[in-house]
């Protein structure tokens, strides 16, 4: 007879906590630890279920275990800081450990059905590009066309397979920085466009495939939408580990539509080193955590220039990329220094990297490409390992040009 023993009031009820002074409970330790996400896969590290322990001692030191999807895990660092903070905010704690292991292939499994494929990138064209990168800043002319078109050449210097999207429908200037200003893109027997290739296969979509030269368009909302929209599922990308997308400068529609069609897109901010063109590109910062896009890091372009002789002119001031990269807490992944060949070299239609790979703004790109690299891991095992819909295998024949 009686009340099960679990309706019963608990006979500790009002006992102090087990730990001494203010300790936070695990619960709150745990709620404090969902500001800390995983870049790759978009979540908390709570809901992701990669929080393995949590220990609270009554000394305020909390020992806390995560568990990573790969052992070599790049972004390990970002989960240190990023759990020692949430952690330490609380009220109570003196200290932090954090430690990490390897979830087992029965917890990936799981953490794989738990993801699916849905919110990620669109599939159909898109659904064999591993990474997309919008290159963006406040304001134009701070050579983030340049920076694109160069960090393109770099990665494909480093092997990977790249795409360049020329998303400045108003200035769109990729066609000519890559020498493929006369051509016209094809359309393939599956009526998808098929982007033109520069050096190293590099693959180049821009609005300036499609129009007379120099001729000014007024774009709608809509129609404007309904481009990009192709631009991203009509082109035959292919497949792709980058795909560098060169946004108009500001922070207007294009930015707002690309994020909406790419929510796993990473922002790389490029600003010139002086302290108004860094508040400029702050603008685009506080855009891009608007959209929900995860700023991967700066780039400082026309720090300095350096005359054959050696001697640095700090042309445009000095320090605004790191200042910016401390302010968003993010990396500052290249400076670019000012240099003749660089221009001569857009206007050339070859990208500097591959004209003149040392030439010191090549070089610093090249750098940054490197940096890029480090931060998108080259695959997350787990995802490879089982894809959800295995991409459409179709023949390839030869197209038929429609145009
Ligand atoms: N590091 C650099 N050294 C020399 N010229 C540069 C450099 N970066 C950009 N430029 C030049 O500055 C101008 C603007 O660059 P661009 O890449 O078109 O900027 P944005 O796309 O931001 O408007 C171009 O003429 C370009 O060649
Ligand atoms: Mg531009």
């Amino acid at each position: 007879m009686g009340v099960p023993s679990v309706f019963k009031p608990r006979s500790g009820a009002r006992k102090p906590p087990a730990t001494m002074g203010h300790m936070p409970t695990q619960d709150q330790i745990r709620e404090a630890l969902r500001a800390v996400i995983d870049p790759e896969l978009r979540r908390d590290i709570v809901e992701l279920g990669m929080v393995r322990s949590i220990d609270a001692h009554a000394n305020g030191v909390v020992d806390v275990t995560v568990s990573l999807t790969t052992p070599g895990c790049p972004i390990r660092s970002h989960f240190q800081t990023g759990v020692a903070n949430a952690v330490r905010a609380l009220d109570g704690v003196t200290g932090v450990n954090v430690s990490f292991d390897v979830l087992s292939d029965q917890e990936k499994g799981a953490l794989q059905q738990k993801l699916g494929r849905g919110g990620g990138l669109p599939t159909g064209a898109l659904a064999q590009v591993a990474e997309v990168i919008c290159v963006g800043s406040g304001k134009g002319g701070v050579g983030k066309s340049s920076v694109t078109a160069n960090l393109a050449a770099a990665l494909a210097a480093e092997g990977k397979r790249v795409g360049v999207l020329d998303a400045d429908v108003w200035g769109y200037s990729q066609p000519r920085m890559f020498g493929l200003g006369a051509q016209r893109p094809k359309v393939s027997a599956e009526r998808k466009i098929v982007p033109p290739e520069a050096h190293d296969g590099i693959k180049v979509m821009s609005i300036g495939f499609f129009m007379e030269e120099d001729a000014a368009v007024v774009w709608r909302g809509p129609m404007l939408h309904k481009a990009l929209t192709q631009f991203l599922e009509d082109v035959d990308w292919g497949e792709l580990n980058y795909l560098l997308v060169d946004l108009p400068p500001g922070t207007g529609d294009v930015s707002m539509t690309l994020a909406q069609l790419l929510p796993q897109a990473r922002f790389l901010i490029v600003t010139t080193p002086q302290p108004v063109a860094q508040k400029v590109a702050r603008r685009s910062a506080e855009m891009a955590h608007k959209v929900r896009l995860e700023i991967a890091g700066i780039v400082e372009n026309m720090s300095g220039f350096v005359t054959p002789a050696g001697d640095r002119f700090a042309i445009f001031g000095e320090g605004g990329g790191q200042l910016l990269a401390d302010e968003l807490d993010v990396p500052l992944l290249g400076t670019v220094p000012l240099t003749m060949a660089l221009r001569e070299q857009a206007d050339a239609g070859t990208p500097l990297v591959f004209a003149d790979p040392d030439d010191p703004a090549a070089q610093a790109i090249r750098q940054t490409a490197r940096g890029v690299i480090a931060l998108t891991p080259v695959e997350l095992p787990m995802m490879a390992a089982a894809p959800a819909a295995p991409p459409e295998v179709k023949p390839v024949g030869m197209s038929l040009p429609m145009a």
